[in-house]
């Protein structure tokens, strides 16, 4: 059976501003909490990372060679507005300016991202996520950008997995700004819904035939086992990872399940205000998924009651030993559409295969490869059985600063030699080229032939 997409289907891939774009102290930028953060602990930083600031417009001619036709990336809020609130920087909206037309030029249609983690020093000062004034504040900061590029962007997404951001920023410490506190995440997650559902009235009201959605973070749970105990973990997990953000963004409250474990472990939820379920349960157009692998669930006597198991024997994993599952994603993207009806944009997948140039230049990523075509024919099959699905963009399109894992972790469909910034294209990007040409998966001989 061939694997098909919808015509008009969105193809691409997708960056972050920190990610990529180096460049911290051009043209006004005032420092993130990634700088700071990165800077305390010693970690590789995005001081230069791909240096995308100057090389976008190559990056994008390279695009538009690999026949994608579509863009996200992430608007630099200390790029646009410094201080987090107050002046704008004109040079660093011009910046956005340029690339947004660039792209246009090269017919790859840009969706931005409003947040994608590199909240301004300033405002960390300030509370960052834990003050409620920060979700005003990027309601602000999105009509800034709306004032600037609102006529030439038809998808706009705005916070960027909200769940990584709690828990990894405010629960586990492992991400900017390394917080560990159970009830802080909480309220920090809330304050990031409340500001997508601020920016969303904004987007709506400025630009009513635009298209809004936030991409959120999704791991289908599945439990270890049929035992009763490890089925109610799952669920819970699930609430947790899942339920807590699609729920409030598409039905307009927190999942009952969730709320009470969470009312138990840190008291009352009080900075849930009358109405905030209101602005938060705006309905988006669009749920952007960002999804990388499944969690393999059994019950524990930890203070959340669930545990993570480590890949299973058999499975295949990247580099970076994380399950690759095509059909969990064929499941999550079912399920999506079964529970909450709602159109779907792939605004990430991908993964860590750390293929370097062989002798004769070229990068085999054969792992890469595999699991796009696998990826991709579960898509498919998800379209097929009614999941209305507008594109898929991989993660990534650069190799990048992966975070607090630096520049070890290579996610990206063309390589970066961090000393020179040369590119060069990858055999899974060669492959993705084929298979937008064919609007459909095709075989990897297919394409290897030269046929692409
Ligand atoms: C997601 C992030 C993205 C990238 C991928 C690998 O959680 O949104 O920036 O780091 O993971």
């Amino acid at each position: 059976m061939t694997s098909t997409f919808p015509p008009d289907f969105l193809w691409g891939a997708a960056t972050s501003a920190y990610q990529v774009e180096g460049a911290v102290d051009e043209d006004g930028r005032a420092p993130s909490i990634w700088d700071t953060f990165t800077a305390e602990r010693g970690m590789d930083s995005g001081a230069d990372a791909c240096d995308h600031y100057h090389h976008w417009p190559s990056d994008a001619d390279l695009m538009a060679q690999l026949n994608m036709n579509a863009y996200r990336f992430s608007l630099a809020w200390p790029r646009i507005i410094p201080g987090g609130t107050g002046p704008v920087n004109r040079a660093g909206l011009a910046h956005y300016d340029r690339m947004v037309d660039g792209l246009l030029e090269r017919g790859v249609t840009p969706v931005p991202t409003l947040y994608h983690w590199d909240l301004p020093q300033r405002l960390q000062e300030r509370g960052g996520w834990t003050n409620r004034a920060t979700a005003e504040a990027f309601a602000a900061y999105t009509d800034v950008c709306l004032d600037l590029l609102g006529d030439r962007i038809d998808t706009w997404l705005t916070v960027n997995e909200p769940w990584v951001v709690s828990v990894l920023g405010y629960r586990l410490g492992l991400h900017a700004p390394g917080e560990k506190d159970l009830r802080t995440s909480i309220l920090v997650g809330h304050h990031l819904l409340l500001a997508h559902g601020l920016a969303t009235d904004r987007i709506r009201e400025r630009r009513p035939t635009a298209r809004v959605g936030i991409p959120l973070s999704l791991f289908p749970n599945y439990p270890a086992t049929d035992d009763p105990a490890d089925v109610a973990a799952s669920w819970a997990s699930d609430g947790y990872t899942n339920r807590w953000f699609l729920d409030p963004v598409l039905r307009g409250h927190y999942p009952a399940d969730t709320a009470e474990l969470f009312e138990r472990l840190i008291g009352p939820m009080d900075w849930v205000r009358p109405g905030d379920l209101d602005i938060i349960g705006n309905r988006p157009d669009l749920i952007g998924v960002n999804y990388y692998t499944r969690r393999r669930i059994t019950a524990s006597q930890d203070e959340l009651p669930w545990r993570v198991l480590p890949a299973q024997e058999g499975v295949p994993v990247t580099d970076s030993g994380w399950e690759s599952v095509p059909e969990a994603f064929h499941e999550l993207l079912v399920r999506l559409h079964r529970d909450y009806d709602v159109p779907m944009l792939i605004t990430e997948n991908g993964g860590v295969w750390n293929a370097q140039p062989d002798s004769d230049g070229r990068v085999r990523d054969t792992g890469r490869v595999h699991a796009l075509r696998e990826h991709l024919r579960a898509l498919s099959r998800a379209i097929d059985d009614g999941a209305q699905v507008l594109g898929y963009l991989h993660w990534s399109l650069l190799d990048n600063l992966e975070w607090a894992e630096g520049y070890a972790q290579r996610f990206g469909l063309i390589h970066v030699d961090r000393s020179t910034q040369r590119r060069t294209v990858k055999d899974s990007a060669r492959y993705f080229a084929a298979v937008i040409a064919a609007n459909a998966v095709i075989d990897v001989s297919d394409q290897s032939e030269g046929r692409s």
